[in-house]
C-alpha cells in the first residue's frame, strides 16, 4: 500500500515537473525503477481520481490538469501548517458523515490535527439534529480532531474559533462581505454559506477529543439547493458568479484554524473572541433566539469569555445562552 502511494506520488511529481510537456513512459519507468505497464496502471488510477492526463504511445504522458477532488496529496501541496493536515488526511469519495468517521478515528487514538474529508456525505449532520446538504464535489465537508488541554465547559470557545477561521479564509480569498451569526453560522449577504458542528468526548472532567466539522457551500448552484434552504442558504459561486477552488479554500481554512488555535493555546481566548466580535456584529442588536423549548427576545449585551451570549430581555433580566437559533430583529 505505502509503496503504491509513494509510486503514485512520485509519478505525479514527475508529471507536474513536466509543466505541460510530454514525459516519456520509458523515462518514468527508469526513474522510478518500475515497469512501463506499472506506470500505465498508475496513470489509469490518477485519471480515475480526476487528473486530466493525455497519453500517447509515442510521446508518453502529459498532465493537462490536476484533480479538482479534495485529495490528500493535493491539499498537502502548498499547505502552510505544521500540525493540522500534517499527521494524516483521510479522504472519502463518499461517507456517512466526516464527523462520525473522525469520532471513530479519535476513539482509536488518531492524533490531534488529523483531518477527515469527504467528496459527498450521505448523512451530513447539522446542528440541532438537522441534516447538512452535502452533494458530491460542490462543497467542503471536513472534520478535524483536536485534543486540547481545556475543561469541557470551555469547548464552545473552539466553535467560535473555527467560525473565525472559516470567515477569515473566505475573506482572504474573495472580496465578499462575510459575517458570523452567533454562535457559528457563516453568512454572506445575510445568507448561510457555511456551518460548524462541534462534538466532544469527555472523560471525567477532561476532554478526550473534540471534533470540529465544517461544511461550506462552495460551487453549489442555486438550482441544486433543496427547496427548504433556497431562501436562507447561499454558496460562494452564487455570490461571485465564478467557480471557486475548493482545495485552496480548504488549505486557507486549515492555516487560519491552526493560527487561531495556537493563539488560543498561548495567549488565551480573548484575542480570538475580539476578532469574533468584529466579524459577528451582533452586540447591541435586538434579536430573538429559539432555544428549542422557548424563544427569548431582547438586546445582545455581550458574548462572554466562554462564548455564551448575554441577552437582556425586555424586563431587564439577563439570560446567559450557550446555543440557539438567532433571528436579527429590526429596531
Ligand atoms: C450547522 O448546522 O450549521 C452545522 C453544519 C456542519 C456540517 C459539517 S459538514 C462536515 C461535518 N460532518 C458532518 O456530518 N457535519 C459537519
Amino acid at each position: 500500500m505505502s509503496r503504491t502511494m509513494s509510486t503514485r506520488q512520485q509519478l505525479l511529481t514527475y508529471l507536474k515537473e513536466g509543466k505541460g510537456t510530454w514525459v516519456s513512459g520509458e523515462s518514468l519507468a527508469d526513474k522510478m525503477a518500475v515497469s512501463r505497464s506499472a506506470i500505465w496502471k498508475h496513470i489509469r488510477h490518477l485519471k480515475e481520481d480526476g487528473y486530466v492526463i493525455d497519453s500517447s504511445r509515442r510521446k508518453g504522458y502529459l498532465l493537462r490538469q490536476s484533480s479538482a477532488l479534495l485529495l490528500a496529496d493535493e491539499i498537502k501541496e502548498g499547505l502552510h501548517t505544521s500540525v493540522f493536515g500534517r499527521r494524516g488526511i483521510v479522504y472519502f469519495k463518499e461517507t456517512d458523515s466526516t464527523n462520525t468517521r473522525a469520532k471513530f478515528m479519535a476513539s482509536d487514538g488518531a492524533p490531534e490535527g488529523t483531518v477527515v474529508i469527504a467528496e459527498e456525505q450521505t448523512q451530513g449532520k447539522g446542528r440541532r439534529g438537522r441534516r447538512w446538504f452535502s452533494p458530491p464535489g460542490e462543497g467542503i465537508y471536513a472534520s478535524i480532531i483536536l485534543r486540547p488541554s481545556i475543561s469541557p465547559h470551555e469547548a464552545p470557545r473552539l466553535t467560535l474559533l473555527a467560525s473565525v477561521a472559516v470567515a477569515e479564509a473566505i475573506l482572504a480569498m474573495t472580496s465578499l462581505q462575510v459575517n458570523i451569526k452567533w454562535p457559528n453560522d457563516i453568512l454572506i449577504n445575510g445568507r448561510k454559506v457555511a456551518g460548524i458542528l462541534t462534538e466532544i468526548s469527555t472523560e471525567m472532567d477532561r476532554i478526550d477529543y473534540v471534533i470540529i466539522g465544517v461544511g461550506v457551500n462552495v460551487n453549489t448552484p442555486y438550482a441544486s439547493l433543496p427547496p427548504d434552504i433556497k431562501d436562507i442558504a447561499t454558496s460562494i459561486v452564487m455570490e461571485t458568479g465564478k467557480p471557486f477552488p475548493r482545495i485552496a479554500l480548504l488549505r486557507a481554512y486549515l492555516e487560519w484554524l491552526e493560527m487561531y488555535y495556537e493563539t488560543f493555546r498561548t495567549k488565551g481566548f480573548e484575542p480570538v473572541l475580539n476578532r469574533w466580535k468584529i466579524l459577528a456584529d451582533i452586540i447591541g442588536r435586538r434579536i430573538s433566539v429559539d432555544l428549542i423549548d422557548r424563544v427569548r427576545t431582547g438586546e445582545v449585551l455581550d458574548i462572554d469569555k466562554d462564548g455564551f451570549l448575554i441577552l437582556r430581555e425586555q424586563d431587564g433580566t439577563l439570560e446567559r445562552i450557550i446555543s440557539g437559533d438567532v433571528t436579527l430583529l429590526h429596531k
